[in-house]
């Protein structure tokens, strides 16, 4: 399987508050190899309003975490491969950024994952989304069912399909983690054929573990037999740029 949004990276470079612990990222690697991931793509949180000036900085602060990481994983001999990306706020300055070379795409294809605002409408949305386009940017919406609690109910699941926009789907949401609400969306995204890859998300190895194989039942009664084999590999190699 390939999952597509994990935070595995924060324990390898210093992006974040979090304390970098190789252990821990390899005992993140070890349960998705357990699971059956055989790529995970790397999306730490990519915040450049509160970046400033360290924007590039972090972008190669990743870049390096993922090749580290890579090595890291062959020593161990953990059979699971980690390919670069980042889950990018969605901000007015994304196609300045994109412009400049700035935006962290998903593996070596031109996809790059966005995180929509839930807390707030964002009215610049549809116009950054289109540009990133334009500059032939392939933008994917991360955990897309999240937005069933925001103010944003203008974003139309289909309509964004229908503009050429991904959608990623999380494994703990279809699972009902985040209550029934959210749940009701994912189910809704697989079951109108929406959706183009799942993620666990994962933060940490016990609250969050990087496991999606335990959603093979929601995603199939909602989407049909074949569907968890289409996202969770088909759809996401061509996302990463491998197909
Ligand atoms: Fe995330």
């Amino acid at each position: 399987m390939i999952e597509l949004h994990n935070h595995i990276l924060r324990y390898v470079v210093p992006i974040h508050r979090t304390k970098p612990d190789a252990d821990v990222a390899l005992r993140m690697a070890r349960i998705a190899a357990a699971d059956g991931i055989r790529i995970i793509t790397s999306t730490p949180h990519f915040r450049p309003p509160l970046l400033g000036d360290r924007v590039s900085e972090v972008v190669e602060l990743m870049r390096v975490g993922v090749e580290r990481l890579n090595e890291m994983l062959r020593e161990e001999q953990v059979p699971v491969e980690v390919v670069g990306g980042a889950e990018i706020q969605l901000c007015e300055e994304l196609p300045e950024l994109a412009a400049e070379g700035l935006l962290p795409t998903l593996g070596e294809g031109r996809h790059v994952m966005v995180e929509l605002p839930v807390a707030s409408y964002a009215a610049y949305a549809e116009n950054v989304l289109f540009e990133l386009q334009i500059k032939g940017y392939a933008p994917l919406i991360a955990h897309v069912e999240r937005l069933a609690s925001a103010p944003v109910q203008e974003i139309e699941p289909e309509e964004l399909v229908a503009r050429g926009i991904k959608l990623q789907v999380n494994c703990e949401s279809l699972c009902g983690k985040r209550g029934r609400e959210v749940a009701h969306l994912a189910q809704d995204v697989i079951r109108r054929g929406l959706a183009s890859g799942l993620g666990s998300d994962a933060h940490d190895p016990e609250s969050s573990p990087p496991r999606i194989s335990v959603c093979r039942g929601a995603v199939e009664r909602a989407g049909g037999r074949g569907s968890f084999e289409r996202l969770t590999w088909d759809e996401p190699l061509a996302i990463i740029g491998r197909a």
